[in-house]
């Protein structure tokens, strides 16, 4: 076998439906990021990571970009509660992991801590500006976090996705049925366009297969749905990817818009699912300003190659070039900006929601179909 090695050397499962938590009275309300995070921790997402972060984890993350036995780590991964709900839990003990009112897990209380977010923000998203929405999502979310190791007893309910659920242990079995020695995982939130099929092609060339992994967790509201989104990759694949060579799965964390460090954090994860190499293009993970061009590209220069332990594929900006006639860069392209076909996201939302069809140069026709419909029915719904 040759995928990758899991993030600190062995796939953590903390995944026990059986578990009885009967008789536990303390609970946590776990909100949407919580509520992902506790899945994919118990299901080895976020190996060696096996519980929401303790206190001494916590700053060596903010702080270090490392969990404090020296793993590359970027995102705090944190169970936050009110002040008066923390003052009922005692460290130590066991508490029922709750949302809906029904139980998904338990952890066992060893940290309650009140952290500094001002801190976190400037560390984490570079920047306290409220109008980031990672940073404003912080900052909404309660007071004080705890920290311990978490049993996952009950899955999320993800019914519209089930087709494209796997857990790392599924993706791994399934890459090695397909002979697949390499593997380049990609991660998307927005909908698919020619430049991201073209740096998924680039990569595709010097690997075994394509791993597609667009993020179906929380996003910002004026963020393309998800469900909307999967159907645009499907009539993608069924037209011009090679069947044996990619695999789509979705990718069910929440979106932080950390940039740089959501870069790295996407990557040790995709390890964890059994990459061996993953895509980072322009302000990878990026919103608005925040962050340069390349900086999420720049960040990996922190840490060694073996620390990473998987093959990072840096793309510059690419575009559909009129006098090329062909998807290029600046590094393959020497033909002026105005020959360029590139439109900004919101551009294209825009164009999207007032039915119009950007140019087949910028996306698939059929990609432009799928989400005009898909925006038609939110409309309806809204
Ligand atoms: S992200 O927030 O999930 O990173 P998006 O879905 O837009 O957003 O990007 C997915 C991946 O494609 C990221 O690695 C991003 O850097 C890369 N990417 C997106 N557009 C381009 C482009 N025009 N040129 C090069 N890389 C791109």
């Amino acid at each position: 076998m040759t995928l990758s090695t899991p993030h600190g050397g062995t796939l953590i499962n903390r995944w026990n439906p059986d578990f009885d938590s009967s008789n536990l009275t303390a609970t946590v309300e776990l909100d949407e990021i919580a509520s992902s995070d506790l899945d994919l921790i118990g299901t080895g997402a976020y190996s060696p990571i096996c519980g929401f972060l303790t206190e001494k984890d916590y700053h060596a993350v903010v702080e270090t970009m490392r969990l404090s036995t020296g793993e590359p780590w970027t995102i705090p991964i944190t169970l936050p509660t009110t002040e008066e709900n923390a003052q009922q839990i005692s460290i130590g003990s066991l508490v029922k992991l709750v949302r809906d009112g029904e139980v998904y897990g338990v952890i066992e209380v060893s940290d309650i801590y009140k952290p500094d977010k001002e801190k976190e923000a400037q560390h984490v998203y570079q920047t306290t500006d409220l109008a980031h929405p990672g940073v404003k999502k912080l900052f909404e979310r309660p007071a004080v976090y705890l920290g311990g190791p978490i049993t996952l007893i009950k899955r999320r309910p993800l019914d519209e996705f089930s087709k494209y659920l796997y857990d790392p242990q599924e993706t791994r079995k399934n890459f090695e049925a397909l002979g697949w020695k390499t593997v380049v995982g990609f991660q998307t939130r927005n909908p698919v366009h020619r430049a991201h099929e073209y740096i998924q092609k680039s990569a595709l060339e010097i690997v075994d297969g394509l791993f597609l992994n667009p993020l179906v967790g929380e996003t910002k509201s004026d963020d393309i749905p998800a469900d909307v989104r999967l159907e645009s990759y499907e009539v993608l694949l069924e037209n011009y990817y090679a069947k044996d060579h990619v695999f789509l799965g979705v990718f069910t964390a929440a979106m932080r818009y950390a940039g740089p460090r959501e870069a790295v954090f996407h990557a040790m994860v995709r390890k964890n699912f059994g990459c061996t190499h993953f895509i980072v293009g322009r302000d990878h993970a990026g919103v608005g300003n925040y962050y340069g061009t390349y900086d999420a590209q720049k960040i990996f220069s922190n840490f060694t190659p073996e620390e990473l332990g998987i093959t990072l594929l840096f793309f510059e900006h690419s575009f559909y070039c009129n006098a090329c006639q062909s998807m290029a860069t600046p590094k393959t392209c020497p033909h002026d900006a105005t020959e360029h076909v590139i439109l900004s996201g919101t551009k294209v939302r825009e164009m999207l929601r007032n039915g119009e069809h950007p140019p087949a140069t910028f996306s698939r026709p059929e990609v432009i179909q799928v989400l005009i419909e898909g925006l038609k029915k939110e409309l309806i719904h809204s």
